[in-house]
């Protein structure tokens, strides 16, 4: 049996005043099919209230109106509870300029930046990418993040990083096949990973939690555990019988407007809270699958 999560009761969310497809960077955004706007504003409220009921914290930070995609908050940067934060640096060139509104959130909240680069130059990373779980940092890479990033991450930062290669273009960011549940407990989806990553994740995960295609998906891993509460946009019930035996309470929210742009609750909330210090390793160490 595992014990709670340690990280999960701070996050920052982004207010969606800007909310569009205006370009199309994942399988799952067109531009023929827009955000209702005040349904999106009514889903993301809902969210922020079911982490408040959960005993969690949210701050707020408003839209920039040049970044549609802004309103997936974890992707603004990698957030540890002592203090430290590394600013994604985009893949795609149309949600850079949300990392000079990123870099002065945390600047001011009193997180110390890193960057792996910016504006181009240096290899990317984006934080929707990266999970604690375990003895290290996981982090998918191959679709938005680039391997030299994960380098970047051990040895600035001291810590142990574990990289998994990501091969199917609708899982394109970590967040979307993986979700930690507890200490030993994850909801996983191996199709979206190369066989050596599978056989790296089945390492890392010591009791896993297997999505089907459906659950996978209806952005099942998408979801957030807040205390002893989790928040997921679907859940079938087999896996609520799963996750209410692990001593979880299942909440499920209609966040489809949301799934427009390919993400859901997961990608709409950023921890502020990962325990980092707890994985530091003296000059940081680097494991990517065979
Ligand atoms: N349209 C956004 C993109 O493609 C969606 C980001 C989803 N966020 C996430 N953490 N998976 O970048």
């Amino acid at each position: 049996m595992g014990q709670s999560l340690e990280w999960g009761r701070r996050y920052l969310m982004v207010r969606p005043d800007h909310f569009r497809i205006d370009y199309v960077i994942n399988p799952y955004m067109s531009t023929h099919d827009q955000p209702d706007p005040a349904l999106t504003l009514k889903q993301w409220d809902s969210l922020r209230q079911a982490i408040i009921d959960a005993g969690g914290e949210v701050e707020v930070l408003a839209q920039r109106g040049d970044s549609p995609d802004m309103v997936y908050a974890m992707n603004l940067g990698l957030a540890t509870a002592d203090g430290r934060a590394m600013l994604s640096h985009m893949r795609f060139e149309p949600r850079r300029k949300e990392s000079l509104t990123a870099a002065v959130w945390f600047t001011e909240h009193g997180f110390a930046l890193s960057r792996t680069g910016t504006d181009g130059v240096g290899p990317h990373f984006e934080s929707g990418d990266a999970f604690v779980f375990g003895d290290s940092l996981v982090v998918g890479y191959g679709p938005r993040t680039e391997a030299e990033a994960l380098k970047h991450l051990a040895t600035e930062w001291n810590v142990r990083v574990r990289g998994l290669r990501i091969a199917h273009e609708g899982m394109y960011h970590l967040d979307l096949p993986f979700c930690p549940v507890d200490s030993t407990h994850a909801m996983v989806y191996p199709p979206a990973f190369d066989t050596a990553s599978q056989v790296e994740l089945a390492r890392i995960v010591p009791d896993p939690i297997v999505l089907t295609d459906d659950e996978a998906f209806a952005f099942t891993a998408n979801s957030i555990v807040v205390n002893d509460t989790i928040i997921m946009p679907s859940c079938s019930p087999r896996l609520e019988t799963v996750l209410t035996g692990l001593g979880l309470t299942v909440v499920v929210l209609d966040l489809a407007e949301f799934h427009k742009g390919g993400g859901s609750i997961r990608c709409l909330t950023n921890p502020l809270d990962f325990p980092v210090s707890a994985i530091t390793t003296p000059g940081g160490e680097l494991v990517l699958p065979a």
